[in-house]
């Protein structure tokens, strides 16, 4: 889905320039000086317009959130609300997730959340899901050992090619379901704005647990 293009973007991204993470690169290793904490990093990948991760931060006001987003006119939506919120423990990074490596050091992530991440439907552009196996390298190494990476898509095409990467990896996969809101595991989900808009559709919500 393409956005339209959002009346003075620049000026709403400075009202929120607090929020951003500007040189992402010169925090690797140091996330925690950053928060001034010592709470564990966890990271969303293709925040969209950021109602998952603001419930999310409600929650856990123990852990220290970044958002990453490369689509300028939904993070400064997510930025927006969290900004409006007041919540303290979020960060948000404009750009690529494929600069993972480059940002956070060996270990110095607890959780990945990806939420409905793009299907990418051609083969020929597979190597772009954030579920193909060169983005699975990056997650294993910032995350920890005990780390995890949350998967949710109501893409089944997607969630399929993602178990099979996940299985050729040696990952582990558990806390499988196809049908998210009907199982055992939904009890304390957040729902993102792409699963309301799929799930009152009438698709059902595929969701894993990975480790590496
Ligand atoms: C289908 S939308 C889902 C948005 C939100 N997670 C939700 O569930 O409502 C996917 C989002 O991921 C972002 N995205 C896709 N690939 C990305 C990447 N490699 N790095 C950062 N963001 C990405 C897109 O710009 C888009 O906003």
């Amino acid at each position: 889905m393409r956005m339209r293009r959002k009346k003075n973007r620049d000026t709403r991204f400075e009202n929120c320039i607090e929020l951003a993470v500007l040189e992402p690169q010169n925090h690797k290793g140091n996330w925690n000086k950053l928060f001034g904490n010592q709470n564990p990093v966890h990271v969303e990948i293709g925040c969209g317009k950021g109602g998952f991760i603001l419930e999310l931060a409600r929650r856990n006001p123990d852990v220290n959130f970044v958002a990453i987003e490369k689509c300028l006119d939904v993070l400064i939506l997510a930025m927006e609300k969290i900004k409006n919120e007041q919540i303290k423990n979020v960060r948000f990074l404009f750009g690529d997730a494929n600069v993972l490596t480059d940002i956070f050091d060996c270990g110095e992530v607890e959780r990945i959340y990806l939420n409905f991440s793009d299907p990418w439907k051609k083969s020929r552009q597979a190597k772009r899901r954030l579920t193909y196996v060169t983005f699975l390298e990056k997650y294993k190494y910032v995350l920890s050992e005990d780390g995890e990476v949350y998967f949710k898509t109501d893409n089944r095409p997607l969630f399929d090619f993602s178990l099979e990467q996940f299985e050729l990896f040696g990952a582990k996969i558990s806390e499988l379901t196809f049908d998210l809101h009907n199982s055992e595991y939904n009890y304390n989900n957040i729902m993102t704005e792409y699963e309301k808009n799929f799930s009152e559709k009438g698709f059902p919500i595929n969701r894993c647990v990975v480790t590496f």
